[in-house]
């Protein structure tokens, strides 16, 4: 079963599941990242921390998304009880283009575990993989790399999945997470659900899922998808800006561009309306 809170802050959702004393296998922490969309709190990283040590008391996993240097900090400041088992990153490739630096093409996501919390690499294996194991033939068990390339949600990439939230993370990123830490019926707490990219993956994997969000936009697409509904419910319009939860690009790209590098002169193509100032 997968439950959606009421809106509210992330602090009373976990509050409300400590007090319920329900075991939880994953939370799912993916809250805005520091810049670009959602603004900068200057207390974020001691902000981070609590919310890490309250879900630690009933969390077999936790996954904590941001960039790279949003997570780097919290390698050393680890949910108390909690030890790190993998820094995950997502790969994608179709950000749209800046036109001098490098162009963001990763998120970054910590999987922290208690000591004895178990992982299923076996639920990755394909069916020649199945039937070696069977025969105890299998001499290994070949677990899923740890860079997980999936396009962003973007223009007409994935556009049936689209909810119009600007830092949808796709399903098929959540996937292999859930896929590594639970097995069918376990429970996964998202208390900064967004789009509810969650509860759709909790329901292809049968998993019960309760997920929450500040905003009621946001809840009632985790709804619609906890429901079992695709995504594009709110808006028929690409989002604004990429996917990832950056600021948009603050020009289009060149014509004459390859790949999006120019190598020297000044940025040329036109700025984009109401573009604001990339990172
Ligand atoms: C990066 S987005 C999550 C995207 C989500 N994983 C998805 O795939 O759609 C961060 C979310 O955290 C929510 N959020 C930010 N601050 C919050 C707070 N204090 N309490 C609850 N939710 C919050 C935002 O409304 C936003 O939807």
């Amino acid at each position: 079963m997968i439950e959606v809170w009421k809106p509210q802050d992330v602090e009373a959702s976990i509050a409300e599941m400590q007090d319920s004393g329900r075991h939880v296998r994953v939370t799912m922490l993916d809250p805005w990242y520091n810049k670009g969309v959602g603004g900068v709190r200057d207390d974020y990283e001691d902000y981070i921390f609590k919310l890490l040590e309250g879900v630690a008391e009933f969390s077999d996993h936790v996954f904590l998304w941001g960039f790279p240097e949003i997570v780097a900090p919290f390698v050393k400041r680890m949910p108390p009880g909690h030890k790190l088992v993998a820094w995950l990153t997502w790969y994608y490739k179709n950000n749209p283009s800046v036109i001098r630096g490098w162009r963001s093409s990763q998120n970054a996501c910590l999987h922290f575990s208690k000591p004895d919390a178990k992982l299923y690499p076996e639920h990755f294996l394909n069916a020649a993989q199945e039937a070696l194991k069977e025969k105890g033939k299998l001499r290994y068990m070949p677990g899923p790399t740890s860079v997980i390339e999936s396009a962003l949600l973007t223009g007409f990439v994935g556009r049936a999945e689209q909810t119009g939230h600007p830092a949808q993370k796709p399903e098929a990123v959540y996937e292999p997470l859930l896929m590594m830490t639970c097995k069918p019926g376990d429970l996964v707490f998202d208390p900064m659900c967004g789009s509810g990219t969650t509860a759709g993956v909790c329901r292809r994997l049968k998993l019960d899922g309760i997920l929450c969000d500040m905003n009621p936009e946001y809840t009632a697409m985790a709804e619609r998808r906890a429901e079992g509904a695709p995504g594009r419910a709110v808006s028929d319009e690409p989002p604004a800006f990429d996917l990832a939860g950056e600021i948009p690009p603050q020009v289009t790209e060149p014509k004459n561009s390859k790949n999006g590098y120019v190598p020297t002169g000044k940025p040329r193509g036109r700025p984009r309306k109401n573009a604001v100032a990339a990172e």
